[in-house]
């Protein structure tokens, strides 16, 4: 059996550097565990220059990634690159020439997933990502094998530590949005662009490859409902607490009959549930499956030693199929690549859930009556109304909860409310999830 497996590292950024770090660091502790060493052969980044605060012996540098995909040395080719390109095209090579891929590119998985993981069963290669999805939380693992004998009746995640870092702030220590979001990019883990955090994309990508992983199925990005937490205002956190709510950016799962409703935008939830509290920059994932039940994972979804550690945990995994001389034995997702099917997503607009409304209306006689009605005739049942304070003729907010709804008839009706001359500017809707209610 071979005693050293080889790798050579794509992209010498955060991850590359936590990556270096930990097999320099936790070396000899991998190697006695895994029987064998992992040896560094080559490193590729466009700037070789700058230091990463660790010890690199220069010969290892290079800052052309074909001197990795050509070296007939190199067992496993970790790519931390990030974006589309040219990143696909090197692990697409890789596999080419027969060597394994672990990769944490959750952007190109969720838009490329099924080319590479086909490729890779193609060249009889192994694809390791679990740093793609939760960070250092083991939910790819989770899902591919310890779930295997399940069916997922459904997850709900929190998959963007920067959203939840700046929801958990604005609930527990206020602040607007625009003042918190700028901490949680000092902090270093949020995107490079933003909107991918608020506007929920990096979410809905991670979103896209658990629904692939759980369900075996190809999902199309643009099929899936998203919505950011840029709306989420000052006001709309107090009232979800006076509720007994928190509010979280869920991505979320469900099985229903033959379809399967996914997605992604703010929700509250009760203050009691798990997801409720896990705050700052944590990723939780509740999964349920059929036998199981509920399984929780909660964890760092980002940072550099965290990150470096799930994508050594698939060095490793890999390292021990080189070893033995097989691949494959787990598939990227978790059916046999030939079973993969398009998902079948349910209709956004045909999905059911709890909601919360932030009307601006006039404070005048009739006015809930003229909302009530509306939201009666959609087949809409409100549970609860709060009205503060009194400012007659003048523009104050209407907080209402409903019973469970279709999302189509309340788009429909919120059309209409909008319409009203009481009402000024745009109602507030925030989706809840309570088995209560
Ligand atoms: N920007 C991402 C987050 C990094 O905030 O979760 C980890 O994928």
């Amino acid at each position: 059996m071979k005693k050293m497996i080889s790798i050579g590292l794509i992209g010498f950024g955060t991850v590359g550097t936590g990556v270096v770090k930990l097999l320099q660091e936790n070396g000899d502790l991998i190697a006695g565990r895994l029987g064998a060493e992992i040896r560094l052969q080559r490193i590729a980044d466009i700037d070789i220059r700058k230091s990463r605060g660790i010890p690199v012996d220069d010969a290892l540098l290079t800052t052309d990634a074909a001197d990795i995909l050509n070296d007939p040395g190199i067992d496993i080719v970790v790519e931390l690159m990030g974006g589309y390109e040219p990143a696909r095209t090197f692990i697409l090579a890789a596999m080419t020439q027969g060597k394994h891929v672990v990769t944490a590119n959750k952007a190109l998985l969720a838009t490329h997933g099924d080319e590479l993981f086909r490729s890779a069963m193609r060249h009889g290669v192994n694809i390791g990502f679990e740093a793609s999805v939760g960070g250092t939380v083991p939910v790819i693992k989770t899902l591919k094998e310890s779930l295997i004998a399940n069916r997922i009746q459904s997850i709900s995640a929190i998959v963007n530590g920067t959203s939840n870092f700046i929801l958990s702030k604005m609930t527990d220590e206020g602040g607007s949005f625009e003042t918190v979001l700028k901490e949680a990019q000092a902090l270093g883990f949020a995107e490079s662009d933003p909107a991918y955090d608020v506007e929920g994309i990096d979410a809905a990508h991670k979103l896209a490859i658990l629904l692939s992983l759980s369900y075996g199925k190809k999902v199309h990005l643009g099929d899936l409902y998203r919505e950011g937490i840029t709306r989420i205002g000052e006001q709309d956190i107090a009232f979800a607490r006076e509720l007994g709510y928190r509010i979280k950016l869920l991505a979320i799962a469900i099985r229903r009959d033959r379809e399967i409703e996914a997605r992604l935008h703010p929700t509250m939830i009760p203050f009691d549930h798990l997801l409720a509290n896990v705050n700052g920059n944590f990723n939780a994932f509740h999964i349920i499956g059929d036998a199981a039940d509920s399984v929780f994972l909660y964890g760092q979804g980002s940072g550099m030693m965290p990150t470096a550690s799930a994508v050594v945990s698939d060095i490793v995994d890999i390292a021990r199929d080189v070893r033995k001389g097989i691949a494959g034995r787990v598939p990227p997702r978790v059916l046999d690549e030939e079973a993969i099917e398009e998902i079948r997503l349910m209709p956004f607009d045909q999905i059911r859930t709890n909601y919360y409304f932030r009307f601006s209306a006039v404070d005048r006689p009739g006015v809930l009556s003229r909302i009530s009605g509306i939201l009666g005739a959609n087949d809409i049942s409100i549970a609860t109304v709060i009205q503060k304070g009194r400012m007659q003729g003048r523009a104050v907010p209407i907080v209402m909860t409903t019973y469970k709804a279709r999302e189509r008839d309340v788009r429909r009706a919120l059309e209409d409310i909008d319409r009203l001359d009481i009402v000024m500017g745009k109602t507030v809707l925030i989706r809840i999830e309570d088995d209560k209610l």
